[in-house]
Order: structure tokens, then C-alpha cells, then sequence
């Protein structure tokens, strides 16, 4: 069996699919595969261990040929694969959730108090030689304690940043999501808003929901008029929901006070992009999954899918 792994994951998910008996090829390069290369590395493979840097396609699909059985994303996130052309080929289509649900929260929260107390701009401020002394009126940032956090995609991470958010700042949480959570209303006391109270009422706002026909673009210069002059955006889902130059007016004319972003539209974002010359906005490089213990439960995830899913077996994480 051999199975095109696009870059090199943790061992312990390359060792799982060697143990199984896999013949592995994996990119050794460390920037991904263009299409044309993976077009040209899949035929033959009965396996694909993609990233989220990789467009899986039909033309993937049919270059890989009909013994192609699984498509194993090391990300739960899967908007770049064609999941309907899957289906229709009987393929199927595997994610790692959970195991970076914590990490990912972390690394939103961690935006969104750097964002509030300007923690970007004051370390450029010392490292520019700036800090004379100690200011009563420098860096004044915005206070947490009992606002309100909105939360747009409360699934998974959403409820994990909502949990830190409600138990360790006394925030009020709202949200927006296809159907109810019941769950959260009782333990978090979230309330389930329209994305335009969402707007309205939030002091901090985080994405959360997957990048799909109808949520990409809904961060837009629309959005971003509805919101408190003094309020904060987070985005750790994906760069395509918000709409890039439309924040950067908003930031640049104060219109909304800060921004944390860990993904961008496109990615890697240009170091000439406008959004980095703005002192009111944090941008890391797509780091949310970016732990040990995460990384690890990622790759053992994704090596299984493959293992399973190239045996005919109902895979562990199946999208
Ligand atoms: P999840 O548990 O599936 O949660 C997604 C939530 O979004 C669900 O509650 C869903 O609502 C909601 N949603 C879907 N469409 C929506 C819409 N049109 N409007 C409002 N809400 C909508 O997924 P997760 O594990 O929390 O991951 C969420 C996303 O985070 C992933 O898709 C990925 O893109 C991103 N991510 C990024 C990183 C990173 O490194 N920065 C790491 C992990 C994940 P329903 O439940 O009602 O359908
Ligand atoms: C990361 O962005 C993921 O979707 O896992």
C-alpha cells in the first residue's frame, strides 16, 4: 500500500503507517507540494496524508487513480478538500479534532489579552528604545472582567474559548451557530444570538466556525460597522472569513479597536502587507495546533484514518 504523505508530521504517525506495512513517500522539501506536484506524486498511491496547505481536488482524485481510498487531513479544519467529489467517489475523508481543541483556545485567548492590553505594540515600544519612564497614560488597554465575549462557530473550540472567557474572567458569552447548544447555555450561560446582535452586544468577538460557502466574507466592512468602536476581533479558523482589506479600514480608522489574528487571507500573508503596519493588530503565523501534545494526537489521528480507511474500515475521525 503507499500513501502520499505531502510533508513531513510528527514520527509517531510515520512510524504507526510503516508498522502497518505502508510504503510511505514523503515531501521532504519544507514548503508544500505545488498542485502540479502532487498530481505528479498520487498516481498509484491508495493513500493521501494532506495538510491544510493542500488543494485535494478531482483532478487530485483522478490522477491518484480508483485504488485512491482515503484522504486523511493532518487538520480538522478540511476546506481544501473537495469533500462532495469524495463522496461521489467513494473516498473517504478524515480530520483530527479534539486532540487541538485546548491548544487552539489557548492560542485564541492569548490573542485576545494581547490584543486588549496592546502587549504587540508595547514590546515594539521597548524594543525601539521608546520607554523613558514609567507612564500613567501609556499603553492604556481594555479590561475583561465581565464583558462580553461573542463567539461566531460555537463548536468545539468556540465552547473551549467561551469556558476561559465565562470561569476565569466572569464574561457574559453569546453566540452564533447553525442549531442551538443547549449544552453551553446551561454551563456557560451562553445566550444564542443573530450574527447582528452578535455584532452589536460584543465587547470581544472570536471565529470559530468553519471556512464554507456561507461563512466566508461575513467579516466585512458591514460587520465591522456594526461593532463597538471598542471592541476586539479574534480569528483563529481561517483567513477567508473575514475580509482583509475591510479590517484593515476598520483598524486603521479606529472604527474597531484591535485585532488577533492567526490566519490570514491569503497565507502566507506578504511582509508589505497594510494589515502589519498597523500598531492595532497581533498576526501569528497559523500556529493555534502548534503544541507538542497537539501535533502528536494530530499525527497518530491522521496515520489511523489512512490505516483504516485504506483497509475499508470506518475511519477513527471521519468528516
Ligand atoms: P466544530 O466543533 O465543528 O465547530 C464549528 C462550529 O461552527 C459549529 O458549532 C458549527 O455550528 C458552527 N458553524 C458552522 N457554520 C456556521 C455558520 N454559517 N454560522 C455560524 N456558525 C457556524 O469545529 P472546531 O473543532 O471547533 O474547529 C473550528 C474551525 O477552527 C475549523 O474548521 C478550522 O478551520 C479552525 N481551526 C484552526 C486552527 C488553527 O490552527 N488556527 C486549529 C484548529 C481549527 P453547528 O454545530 O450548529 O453546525
Ligand atoms: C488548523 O487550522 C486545523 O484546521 O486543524
Amino acid at each position: 500500500m503507499r500513501i502520499f504523505v505531502t510533508r513531513k508530521i510528527p514520527n509517531v504517525g510515520l512510524d504507526l503507517m510503516r508498522d502497518a506495512g505502508f510504503e510511505l513517500d514523503v515531501w521532504s522539501e519544507d514548503l508544500p507540494p505545488s498542485h502540479d506536484a502532487i498530481l505528479s506524486r498520487v498516481p498509484g498511491c491508495d493513500g493521501i496524508l494532506s495538510l491544510l496547505t493542500d488543494t485535494i481536488d478531482a483532478a487530485v482524485m483522478d490522477a491518484a487513480g480508483p485504488q485512491l481510498k482515503v484522504v486523511s487531513n493532518f487538520a480538522v479544519g478540511y476546506n481544501n478538500i473537495d469533500v462532495v467529489e469524495a463522496k461521489k467517489r467513494g473516498i473517504a475523508v478524515g480530520n483530527t479534532p479534539d486532540v487541538l481543541t485546548e491548544a487552539t483556545a489557548d492560542l485564541a485567548f492569548s490573542l485576545l489579552i494581547a490584543s486588549a492590553r496592546r502587549i504587540g505594540e508595547s514590546q515594539s515600544f521597548v524594543k525601539q528604545g521608546q520607554w523613558k519612564t514609567w507612564d500613567p497614560l501609556g499603553q492604556i488597554g481594555l479590561d475583561l472582567l465581565g464583558k462580553t465575549i461573542g463567539i461566531y462557530g460555537m463548536g468545539r473550540i468556540g465552547a473551549a474559548l467561551a469556558k476561559r472567557c465565562q470561569g476565569g474572567w466572569g464574561m457574559q458569552v453569546i453566540y452564533c451557530a447553525r442549531s442551538p447548544k443547549p449544552e453551553y447555555e446551561e454551563s456557560l450561560n451562553a445566550r444564542r444570538v443573530d450574527f447582528a446582535t452578535l455584532l452589536k452586544e460584543s465587547d470581544f468577538i472570536s471565529a470559530h466556525a468553519p471556512l464554507t460557502p456561507e461563512t466566508e466574507g461575513v467579516f466585512d466592512a458591514q460587520a465591522f460597522a456594526q461593532m463597538k468602536t471598542s471592541a476586539v476581533f479574534i480569528n483563529t479558523a481561517r483567513g477567508g472569513i473575514h475580509n482583509q482589506l475591510d479590517l484593515y479600514d476598520a483598524l486603521k480608522s479606529q472604527r474597531i479597536f484591535a485585532a488577533g489574528l492567526d490566519v490570514t487571507d491569503p497565507e502566507p500573508m506578504d511582509s508589505d502587507d497594510p494589515l502589519l503596519s498597523l500598531s492595532n493588530c497581533i498576526v501569528v503565523p497559523h500556529i493555534g495546533s502548534a503544541t507538542i501534545a497537539s501535533r502528536g494526537g494530530m499525527a497518530t489521528i491522521a496515520a489511523e484514518n489512512v490505516i483504516l480507511g485504506v483497509g475499508g474500515k470506518p475511519l477513527r475521525c471521519c468528516v
